[in-house]
């Protein structure tokens, strides 16, 4: 196999010496400063996807901050113009502890309690994307406690099936999310939230699903969203996030640009005349990182399989084990020599579904002790991870122009125990 592809790299990748430098740091150093597992994010290639963001969308775009969120990257995403999309009290907490302010921040979620709708409505949050007529409810009620009136949208469910895997396709009929189009709900709840003295509807919103690589599904169900809402002239129409991105040697996704754009001209052209905005997350914050292991163990099984066992798995990266997820593998120390062996790299679990990276192809002479990456890990990684088996949490570093910002440390052995009585 030829080397490791470098446009599955940071944006700020270059090769010093044969090793994998990113923002100006060698990869080995850090992972000598930081110890591994170590998240590393490329923090100008986060900020050129953010005004990317903005630049096509506007104001009013949002950052999906389930995708990755710490103080840090709440106020990045802020810093450079996003709003930010958070989808539970926790994530609403996170974005309001980094001094974001509330008027910039969207909360959305199926299943909101009463805390998290009183959080938000007494902080006075910017959106509430309602997703249920029991939301409504639950909103009359703290209209009546409170007197707040909160801005909403509704969220939508257009009945388009999203080209992804089944539990993150989210727009079909047959979904928990959002008022159904075709049953007649979302027509009935426009209705309800029009005439409610509790809420100011100012828009609709449809979110079909993530990691969807074809954008003339974003532009039907905006045409479906538009149809709804178009008698009401109201101001705002969100398209959501999902725009996927590539983590293989063969896929390939349009740009931020270029989805936006296609979205925007198709709602154009549906005669839309709300400001149309939207929610990314992965295509943010995905290819922005790599993830940094250490090799510790190597089986070989000949004729069968060899294993490279690294001192992280399913805790900071479960995508492979929830989704089939498909991940490259690399040897800073050797980026760009040929791949000639194939191995399979597994974590340091108690299951043998702990799979990062099923037929890896890696360079000659991997052994122990060797530093390996996987691309692409800076979505849905760090923000899904768990401590199955007491594993720590690993660190996340952002580095630009030579300097490593340490923002999220190390999980502690004390930090296992913390919450134990
Ligand atoms: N807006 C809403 C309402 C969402 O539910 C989501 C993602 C987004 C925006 C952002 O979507 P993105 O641009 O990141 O695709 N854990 C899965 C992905 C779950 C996505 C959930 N919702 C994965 O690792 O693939």
């Amino acid at each position: 196999m030829p080397p490791f592809p470098f446009r599955l790299l940071p944006d700020s990748s270059e090769t010093i010496d044969g090793r994998l430098w990113v923002g100006g740091c060698d990869l080995l150093d850090l992972a000598a400063e930081f110890g591994t597992p170590l998240f590393v994010y490329d923090e100008t290639q986060l900020r050129d996807r953010c005004r990317e963001a903005v630049a096509v969308f506007g104001d009013g775009v949002a950052y999906a901050a389930k995708a990755f969120l710490c103080k840090a990257m709440a106020r990045l995403a802020h810093e450079e113009g996003m709003h930010l999309d958070v989808a539970t009290g926790g994530e609403l907490h996170v974005a309001l502890a980094a001094d974001v302010p509330p008027d910039r921040l969207v909360l959305h979620g199926n299943n909101k309690s009463m805390t998290e709708l009183r959080t938000a409505i007494a902080h006075d949050v910017g959106r509430i994307v309602v997703d249920s007529f029991d939301e409504l409810d639950r909103l009359d009620a703290l209209h009546e406690q409170t007197g707040r009136v909160p801005k909403v949208l509704l969220r939508l469910t257009p009945g388009i099936k999203a080209e992804t895997h089944d539990y993150i396709a989210t727009g079909h009929d047959d979904s928990k999310f959002g008022f159904t189009v075709s049953t007649g709900a979302a027509a009935a709840a426009v209705e309800r939230a029009r005439n409610s003295a509790s809420v100011e509807l100012v828009g609709v919103h449809a979110h079909i699903g993530s990691q969807v690589f074809v954008v003339s599904s974003f532009a039907k169900a905006a045409a479906v969203i538009a149809e709804v809402a178009g008698p009401y002239d109201l101001p705002e129409m969100s398209i959501g996030g999902g725009l996927g991105v590539p983590y293989v040697a063969d896929e390939r996704a349009p740009s931020i640009t270029e989805w936006g754009t296609a979205v925007l001209d198709a709602c154009a052209n549906a005669g839309v005349t709300a400001r149309v905005s939207a929610e990314p997350g992965r295509s943010i914050v995905a290819a922005a990182a790599v993830t940094l292991y250490e090799v510790g163990t190597i089986k070989r099984l000949p004729g069968i399989r060899t294993y490279v066992s690294v001192d992280g798995g399913m805790s900071d990266n479960p995508r492979p084990v929830l989704y089939g997820s498909g991940y490259e593998t690399f040897l800073p120390r050797a980026i760009a020599a040929d791949r000639p062996d194939t191995v399979t790299v597994v974590g340091k679990h108690c299951e043998s579904g702990d799979v990062l990276v099923r037929d890896a192809t890696v360079p000659a002479g991997l052994v122990v002790g060797d530093i390996l990456g996987t691309a692409v890990t800076g979505a849905y990684g760090h923000s899904m991870g768990s401590n199955y088996n007491k594993v720590t949490r690993p660190p996340v570093v952002f580095v630009a122009d030579g300097d490593a910002r340490l923002v999220v440390r190390r999980e502690t052995l004390a930090d296992l125990t913390r919450l134990d009585l």
